[in-house]
């Protein structure tokens, strides 16, 4: 079966928990694309040129701790500006997409651009403060020196970035199902977009 859950919104807003139940839910494949931008962002501040460690990435780049700090992710929504770079990570994206089994990917434009034929949209949010709170929970959890001020400072930069960016902004496409998380918690979230990609598969493997 090839089907495609596609899943948007701003950092910090749930999608990567979303999106590895619902796959681990449906026994279909993820790809977490942030990861891959992340990659090139690691790179450009290890002083790679940024174009040339898109078009260079190897499955090996995507692992490790390093690429869930601030500073990458800062690194990350810099290089996502730069419409070459995004170019060099589309087929990637799309034969993952349409690989035999399912897949969910979640990222900043794969209801708008990768995937736009996606059987499943969904765009998951939350208010900014939510999001700022969560991603500094889980930053403490990992044992990093943060205020929660600076965190919600870099959520407010990414997203005014991500959204403002003129290549692939991030933006809720038309027929994406809004999941706002603000007074939600985990299970509830998961819940809904479980729900969601059951009532499109129907019968296929309701
Ligand atoms: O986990 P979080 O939502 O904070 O970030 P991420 O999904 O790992 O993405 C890091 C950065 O990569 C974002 O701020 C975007 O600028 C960029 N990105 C993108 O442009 N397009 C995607 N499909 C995924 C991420």
């Amino acid at each position: 079966m090839i089907f495609t859950v596609a899943i948007d919104g701003p950092a910090a807003a749930g999608k990567g928990t979303i999106s590895r139940a619902v796959a681990g839910h449906f026994g279909f494949g993820h790809l977490d694309t942030g990861l891959l931008y992340r990659a090139v962002g690691a790179k450009v501040l290890a002083g790679a040129e940024a174009r040339a460690a898109a078009r260079s990435l190897v499955p090996d780049d995507l692992q490790g701790d390093t690429l869930r700090t601030q500073a990458v992710a800062d690194a990350a929504s810099q290089v996502a500006v730069d419409p070459e770079v995004r170019a060099a990570l589309t087929s990637f994206q799309r034969r993952f997409a349409r690989a035999e089994g399912g897949a969910v990917l979640d990222g900043r434009d794969i209801c708008t651009v990768i995937c736009p034929d996606a059987e499943v949209k969904l765009y998951v949010t939350a208010s900014p403060e939510v999001r700022a709170e969560r991603r500094y929970q889980e930053l403490v959890a990992r044992g990093t020196d943060v205020s929660r001020d600076e965190v919600l400072d870099d959520v407010r930069a990414r997203d005014a970035r991500d959204m403002a960016r003129a290549s692939a902004p991030l933006v809720a496409a038309p027929d994406a199902i809004v999941i706002d998380t603000s007074e939600m918690d985990v299970g509830q979230a998961v819940q809904a977009a479980i729900d969601e990609v059951a009532r499109v598969l129907g019968p296929r493997g309701g």
